[in-house]
């Protein structure tokens, strides 16, 4: 697996520096009240385990299980829910948990079907944030760190399946997708 990464673009500290930033900020703004983070899978199954860990309030966590149509590099924001979240948001402070943010269009259509659930609050939440493939503008409220106009993959974030594992997030080489 090594062999086929081709450099590291984001390290370990720079990335547990980002998700202690963000847990104090969502500490700061939700004092009094009790988030509820959803965290998109299976991309931010990692970054919320971590986030959660940051946040020095009491909250409570789900998941929401999607596939995008699109191929493996580039969503086409038509979304299908495989596994929704296991209760009712109404009145509740949510906190979408992504890994990427890319053209935009995956959020977006989340936040549509969660806003018409009528929560309190819904913010969002992502790690990386590539704000140069954006098609459609979506608010973002908490970003970890903006990255190039590069795949990339580890800390949870996929090519194939493969590489959520890596503790950096990394490019990979040309080879890897030249089989694809
Ligand atoms: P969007 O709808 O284009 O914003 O894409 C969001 C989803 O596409 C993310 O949740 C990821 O699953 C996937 N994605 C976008 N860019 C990357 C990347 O660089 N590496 C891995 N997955 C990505
Ligand atoms: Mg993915």
């Amino acid at each position: 697996m090594t062999g086929d990464i081709d450099r590291v673009l984001v390290g370990t500290a720079e990335i547990q520096a980002a998700v202690r930033r963000l847990g104090q900020e969502i500490t700061r703004d939700y004092q009094g009240r009790e988030p509820y983070l959803v965290g998109i899978l299976k991309g931010a199954v990692v970054f919320l385990s971590d986030l959660a860990r940051a946040i020095e309030l009491p909250l409570s966590l789900d998941f929401m299980a999607i596939s995008s149509y699109g191929t493996s590099r580039q969503s086409s924001g038509i979304v299908k829910i495989n596994s929704d979240l296991g209760q009712n948001i109404q009145g509740m402070d949510v906190i979408i948990v992504e890994d990427i943010v890319d053209t935009g269009l995956t959020l977006a259509y989340l936040k549509d079907i969660l806003h018409v659930r009528e929560p309190r609050s819904l913010a969002t939440c992502t790690l990386l944030n590539k704000p140069s493939r954006r098609k459609l503008e979506v608010h973002l409220d908490y970003v970890g760190l903006e990255i190039p106009n590069e795949f990339v993959v580890g800390y949870g974030l996929d090519y194939g399946e493969r590489y959520r594992n890596l503790p950096d997030i990394c490019v990979l080489k040309e080879h890897v997708y030249a089989h694809a």
